[in-house]
């Protein structure tokens, strides 16, 4: 009766109000169970503007795509950093990021730009383009011959290049040459720890949904101590050690040291950080990617034609003789056809959500009403609803894989809603000052191993006719989600 007591009434000129029907939790099970359908069940109900209770909080859904901006530009009034600097501080476990909270002066979005952006961005590109092809043609399949067929699943192996391929890319090698006399014993053992991360990775992220909402680590010991070990090994006294860190890491770790009051542990849960923002969402992104196009026998052919093309001109060929491919910046960014692959691979499987926090009480204007938004209460977009509109994308559950471009077969940007052209009609990277740092490398490192399998290997689903995995919706609002099952494919070197 207490808790019921304490539900909010709506006032003259708040948004519509779901209190919901359990205490406290109010929509939380509902929301849960399938985000989509209940966000598209209230929007019928109360128009674009809603408001829900969910696990004890205020969260205005603006819906309408055309009163997004309203929610980017309110920078006067909705803080973008406090749900951010707390989410992550609940689920690595470090001190508050916030400078306003004294333990660091360090602006991490800043350092995140310099160091994922720009220049730095093409050391990132050539790290990533050699790892990938180390860890597919010599870390993961030393033992393979030409025609030997190997059988595995998608997702198992998308995950082990990926993060094997990310982490060096981004920590750097514990060996240093080429020359050392016991390489391959060394990489042998380099590649066991970067496995054993892997599984403490995935032990970890498998709970990060209910770190979000709020449940306390200590609840989930085996989940807990991955994340221990996984700190463990991102110590700065072990960081050392290792050769061609990057950018990012090297001087992460200066600020660390130089603007902060954290201890060791904590420098180390800001790496985990790190790590955990350069994975989660690439993994299953390079998944749906890979997955479709292996579905889509039209898609596969014109990725390959591009990719053979783009290494024709350069000048690249492809050889097992251990000489690895290059392809720089440029030459990736000229790839239409795989940028509107993986654009329509994440367009269907993404599930992020843009959160502001109202710092005080303030009047929100949208395009044709304004409504009033109490201190603390949280704003939010959920641009899955953007993405499966089927007025804006005919037919929204269908990959189509020329869906992003144009007549030309150049970038297609013209979207459009009840007649009038979107201003936002793909956020699988956010929107506004918070967008994903990451995203240019994101998409780099996607096509990059897209062109190196197609390029090196031959592949097939091992049951062509095999059903889309579902989407794991445990995960919904914190970026691409993954499958719910993985799927079989083999693959062999080509006779080159
Ligand atoms: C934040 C998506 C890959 C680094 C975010 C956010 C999203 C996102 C939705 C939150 C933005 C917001 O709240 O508005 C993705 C997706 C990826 C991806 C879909 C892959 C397909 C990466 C990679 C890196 C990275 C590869 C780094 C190497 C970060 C960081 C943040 C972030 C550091 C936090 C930014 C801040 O709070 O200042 N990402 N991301 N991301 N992402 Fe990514």
């Amino acid at each position: 009766w207490f808790l019921v007591g304490r539900r909010r009434r709506r006032r003259q000129g708040e948004p519509p109000l779901e209190n919901g029907f359990l205490p406290y939790l109010g929509c939380a099970l509902q929301f849960g169970a399938n985000p989509l359908e209940f966000l598209r069940e209230k929007q019928k109900k109360h128009g674009h503007i809603f408001t829900c209770r969910v696990a004890g909080k205020y969260i205005h859904f603006l819906t309408d795509p055309f009163s997004y901006h309203a929610l980017i530009r309110q920078g006067k009034h909705l803080d973008w950093k406090k749900f951010h600097f707390a989410t992550s501080a609940k689920a690595f476990g470090h001190r508050s990021i916030d400078p306003a909270e004294g333990n660091t002066t360090e602006n991490f979005h800043q350092t995140f730009i310099r160091t994922l952006q720009g220049n730095a961005l093409d050391a990132l590109i050539e790290a990533m383009m050699e790892n990938l092809q180390y860890v597919m043609l010599q870390s993961r399949t030393s033992k393979l011959q030409p025609n030997d067929w190997v059988t595995e699943g998608l997702y198992t192996f998308c995950c082990q290049v990926m993060f094997e391929s990310g982490f060096l890319t981004l920590f750097g090698k514990e060996f240093s040459s080429n020359h050392d006399k016991n390489l391959s014993s060394k990489q042998e053992t380099e590649r066991a720890h970067i496995l054993n991360a892997l599984e403490n990775f995935k032990e970890f992220d498998r709970i990060f949904p209910a770190l979000v909402a709020g449940l306390p680590i200590h609840l989930f010991k085996s989940a807990h101590s991955a994340r221990e070990k996984l700190g463990e090994a991102l110590l700065h006294k072990n960081l050392l050690k290792r050769n061609n860190l990057s950018e990012l890491v090297t001087l992460r770790m200066f600020l660390n040291d130089t603007l902060s009051t954290f201890d060791d542990g904590e420098k180390a849960k800001t790496h985990v950080a790190v790590l955990w923002a350069s994975q989660a969402n690439t993994i299953p992104a390079t998944f749906w990617s890979l997955f479709y196009l292996l579905k889509n026998p039209e898609a596969m052919r014109a990725a390959t034609k591009e990719v053979r093309s783009i290494l024709e001109s350069a000048g690249e060929k492809i050889s097992l003789d251990g000489k690895h491919i290059s392809l720089n910046r440029k030459q990736l960014d000229n790839m239409p056809i795989l940028d509107s692959i993986i654009k329509e691979a994440m367009r269907l499987s993404s599930a992020s959500m843009t959160f502001r926090v109202a710092k005080e009480d303030f009047t929100l204007h949208l395009e044709n009403n304004f409504y009033n938004i109490r201190s603390d209460d949280i704003v939010a977009l959920y641009p899955q609803l953007l993405h499966f509109d089927p007025e804006i994308y005919t037919d929204p559950l269908t990959f189509k894989y020329d869906r992003f471009l144009n007549e030309n077969g150049e970038e297609k940007t013209d979207f459009y809603r009840n007649g009038r052209k979107l201003k936002y009609y793909y956020m699988p990277f956010g929107t506004g000052t918070a967008k994903c740092p990451g995203r240019l490398f994101a998409v780099h490192e996607i096509k990059q191993f897209l062109a190196l399998i197609f390029s090196y290997f031959e592949v097939e689903l091992v049951d062509k006719n095999v059903q889309c995995p579902s989407l794991d919706q445990s995960r919904a609002g914190l970026g691409i989600l993954q499958p719910v099952n993985d799927i079989d494919f083999r693959y062999r070197l080509k006779c080159v």
